[in-house]
């Protein structure tokens, strides 16, 4: 038995800081009647302590107590008492204390419960917070419900976004594991089984005696909630700590090698759940340095694991780098190229984890082909919770409707239906294991995530992988409940927020299958079109001064079309039924291309970057509405995210039409992208201590231009008169945030300090001050007046 629910926790409490995530089991407003109707006791079918069943008991009364102001006694393994109870134990251990009783069949990790008389009966694995008069059992979809951490040892976290590892420090286990108890309880209560501690780029380094011990302790903490530990391996271990001179998977000193860590493995963690491999992929070692094939690598630990019943998560990450000059080269392609011809050599406890799409974590991609090539083998979806080119929890982004697009998809495979969500849980082609994992990037922060609004993906995500066939919103409804309370304001504005976030994340970075057009080569964050061509790494737009977009065809493309079964490949082959989100991955097109829209395609960019912004505007404005319904805590840290997101959507609408505009050299129909009536350029201004200085790339400046303050310890100041007609404005300071600083920016009028409401006269003097901070030099664009319902 592994997994635990917990209670759910409604209402609403003062300050918070977010530990409790959804957890939190605020009070609830109740007459003295319904405390009279909760049970008074707790009967628990383990009395150990560091049992799961013991923990749910406890998590029980913690609940109750905490949300009706009553605590329930706690007694062990009674079968009979005249008072009201709730039962929490293991189907079998009820039976053998109590004798036969009739449960319906439950899975691995499935639960039971009923309410009869006055027991309510959580048995078999769970636990559920409904005392309605019900009889009701759940079993998981798929054995594997995993998140990978991608937490260094040396304590950073590799696209860390909330602060650093709670696992690890200076290339040693955290000694207080205090964050780690909490964490379980958080993905206990999602029915996460597994958690791979460390990152896939992995440092063979934990795997020193010392190490293995702390793993032991990471592991100790996790088992009480159900939870179990994976880790993940460097291929070349065998070598760099085991000082052998080769890391040949077949060699037999390797073997040996790798059993006996794998043995010492489990001496320190008993029930491990497995290992994570990422092999021959962006400069990681694998088997193909020695000419073997990706399943002799994979297997080498499968029979290492296989003893102990662990699991091998072997990832299907792996393509080269190409050339873009060769019009059929396509990193879309790797996967299949490298995975198909395999189906059916790996062994049994081998699963091969596929990212949902076959390149990166776009903002849209399709669903990997991969899921429909492997028929004999077993397989999992990997999915991001972390932001990962989707704004880094500095944007909102509520990504299941993201996921739901690919767990959803129909691959037809033999002209059948074949969703990717039955192809992974195993049931599409009768496999054993499979399922999912998530990368989650969890840190030191309180929010976990770096971001409140965050925690929904992470929550969804465990629902998810329960049941893959969950509601994006009603997900999303269950999470706000538990983390904000029952108002309905707040839930339906949390609500109209989230659901529109994907939408309008990929109206205003990129659209049309384009991919994200992050920058891709380090910070994976902000506009760069540019950076996605022109280098081996195969993300590719192939945009041009008349064109945009991967040919993806058999017939004249790449012939990635055609890795889908027929009926998928015969659409996507055809650009009349390729869907217009998808265009620009399977065909490359002219920027005037009609869509089915009717709209060209350069039109749609710039028309759904205004949109995408307008409608961040509006978060902003729509989380102002729940002032005071919140704790201002919380409301005021979600506020700044808000803030920054709104502004930085406007620095994406207009990096990424001013580059295709320049590109295409096509104009906005409308007028907008490069006409800025009402703004006052920085470098435009008078300076004194600032100076202009050229931003790159060109797009992400208004005008190209910036300004920098000249020294790094000095405040500069940028002054001008203003030439719009006198009127009341909305005032917009567009500077820049950079790693390493918080520079200061003033505005003054006439040399007053701009208050809200002010009214300015066509004359007045505008000064901006701008104070630098450590590296950061005050970095300023433009400042813009805004008449009421302009956003610029
Ligand atoms: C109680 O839980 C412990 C720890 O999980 C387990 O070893 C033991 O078998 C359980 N006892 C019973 C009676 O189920
Ligand atoms: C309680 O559980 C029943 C059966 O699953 C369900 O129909 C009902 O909606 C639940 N009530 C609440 C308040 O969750
Ligand atoms: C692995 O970890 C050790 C110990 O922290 C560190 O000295 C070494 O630089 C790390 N190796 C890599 C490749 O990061
Ligand atoms: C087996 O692994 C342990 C743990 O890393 C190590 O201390 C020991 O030296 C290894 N033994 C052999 C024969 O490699
Ligand atoms: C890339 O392909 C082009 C066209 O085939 C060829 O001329 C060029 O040499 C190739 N570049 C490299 C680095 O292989
Ligand atoms: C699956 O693999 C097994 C051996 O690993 C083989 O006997 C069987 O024919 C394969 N099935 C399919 C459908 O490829
Ligand atoms: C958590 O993040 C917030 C900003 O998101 C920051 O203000 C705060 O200092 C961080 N706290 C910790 C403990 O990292
Ligand atoms: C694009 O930018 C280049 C370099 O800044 C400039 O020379 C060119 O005129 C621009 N083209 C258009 C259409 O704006
Ligand atoms: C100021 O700038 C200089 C030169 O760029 C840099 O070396 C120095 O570290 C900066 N000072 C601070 C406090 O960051």
């Amino acid at each position: 038995m592994r997994a635990l629910f917990f209670l759910a926790s409604l209402g609403f409490a003062a300050a918070e800081d977010g530990l409790d995530g959804w957890l939190r089991y605020a009070s609830l407003p109740c007459s003295g009647q319904c405390q009279s109707k909760l049970p008074a006791n707790i009967v628990v079918f383990n009395a150990t302590e560091t049992s799961p069943v013991y923990v749910a008991g406890s998590e029980r009364q913690a609940g109750i107590q905490s949300i009706y102001g009553i605590q329930p006694h706690i007694s062990h393994n009674q079968c009979k008492s005249s008072s009201s109870a709730i039962v929490v134990g293991t189907v079998h251990q009820y039976r053998k204390t109590c004798g036969s009783r009739d449960v319906p069949e439950l899975e691995e990790d499935g639960f039971w419960l009923s309410t009869e008389a006055n027991r309510i009966y959580i048995l078999g694995q769970m636990n559920v917070g409904n005392f309605s008069e019900v009889s009701y059992s759940t079993n998981p979809s798929a054995p594997i419900r995993w998140v990978n951490q991608w937490d260094n040892i040396d304590g950073r976290i590799e696209r860390g976004y909330g602060g650093p590892s709670i696992f690890f420090k200076d290339g040693a286990i955290i000694s207080d594991l205090t964050r780690v108890r909490q964490y379980a309880r958080l993905l206990s209560s999602i029915r996460i089984n597994a958690v791979v501690v460390n990152n896939l780029n992995a440092n063979a380094t934990l795997l020193t005696p010392a190490n293995l011990k702390g793993l032991g302790r990471i592991a100790d903490t996790f088992r009480p909630y159900g939870v179990q530990v994976g880790i993940s391996l460097n291929f070349a271990s065998p070598e760099d700590l085991g000082g052998l001179s080769t890391f040949d998977p077949l060699d037999s000193s390797v073997i040996s090698w790798w059993s006996n860590i794998t043995k010492h493995v489990y001496q320190h963690v008993p029930d491990m759940a497995g290992y994570l491999v990422k092999a021959d992929s962006e400069g990681q070692p694998g088997p193909q340095t020695y000419s073997r094939t990706l399943s002799q690598g994979a297997n080498l630990f499968g029979k290492a694991l296989q003893p102990y019943g662990g699991i091998v998560m072997f990832r299907a990450f792996v393509y080269n780098q190409l050339n873009e000059s060769v019009w059929t080269a396509d990193r879309a392609n790797a996967a299949v190229n490298f995975f198909k011809d395999l189906d059916g050599e790996f062994d049994e406890n081998v699963v091969v984890q596929i990212k949902y799409g076959p390149i990166d974590f776009q903002v849209r991609e399709p669903a990997s082909p991969l899921f429909a090539n492997l028929f004999n083998t077993s397989t999992a979806i990997e999915l991001e919770v972390t932001q990962e080119y989707l704004g880094q929890q500095s944007h909102l982004l509520y990504l299941p409707p993201l996921w739901k697009t690919i767990l959803d998809f129909d691959l037809r495979v033999d002209g059948k239906p074949s969703l990717v969500r039955d192809v992974v849980t195993g049931k599409r082609f009768n496999r054993k294991l499979g399922g999912s994992a998530a990368v989650v990037n969890v840190g030191t922060n309180t929010t976990w995530l770096g971001s409140h609004l965050s925690m929904s993906n992470l929550y969804a995500y465990g629902r998810l992988a329960w049941n893959p066939a969950d509601d994006a919103q009603a997900m999303l409804q269950d999470w706000i409940r538990l983390t904000f309370g029952l108002d309905r304001t707040v839930l339906s504005t949390i609500t109209k927020m989230s659901m529109d976030s994907w939408p309008a994340y990929e109206a205003y970075s990129g659209n049309l299958g384009i991919q994200t057009l992050t920058d891709i080569l380090y910070t994976h964050y902000g506009p760069n079109p540019a950076s996605q061509d022109n280098n081996g790494w195969g993300q590719w737009t192939r945009a041009d001064h008349t064109g945009i977009g991967m040919d993806r065809t058999v017939s004249k493309g790449t012939g990635f079309a055609g890795q889908y079964p027929s009926e998928i490949a015969a659409m996507y082959e055809n650009i009349d039924t390729t869907p217009d989100n998808l265009l620009l991955w399977f065909h490359h097109v002219e920027y005037m291309h009609s869509l089915h829209s009717g709209k060209s395609v350069i039109q749609h960019f710039y028309d759904a970057h205004y949109s995408g912004a307008e409608t961040v505007q509006t978060f902003l404005s729509q989380w102002e509405s729940l002032k005071g319904k919140i704790d201002d805590e919380r409301y005021e840290h979600v506020l700044r995210r808000l803030e920054y997101q709104a502004g930085h959507s406007i620095v994406w609408r207009d990096a990424i039409n001013n580059f295709y505009y320049n590109l295409s050299g096509i104009p906005d129909t409308a007028k907008r992208v490069g006409h800025h009536p009402w703004r006052i350029e920085a470098e435009s201004m008078q300076l004194e201590g600032y100076k202009a200085y050229t931003i790159n790339p060109f797009e992400t400046a208004s005008g190209s231009v910036a300004i920098v303050t000249a020294a790094n310890d000095t405040m500069g100041t940028a002054t001008t008169q203003i030439k719009f007609p006198s009127g009341t404005y909305d005032l917009a300071v567009n500077h820049y945030d950079i790693d390493g600083g918080q520079s200061h920016w003033q505005a003054y009028l006439n040399d007053k300090q701009i208050v809200p409401g002010v009214k300015v006269n066509k004359g007045d003097a505008l000064k901006i001050v701008g104070k630098p901070d450590g590296v950061e030099p005050a970095p300023l664009d433009y400042v813009a007046f805004l008449p009421d319902g302009v956003v610029d």
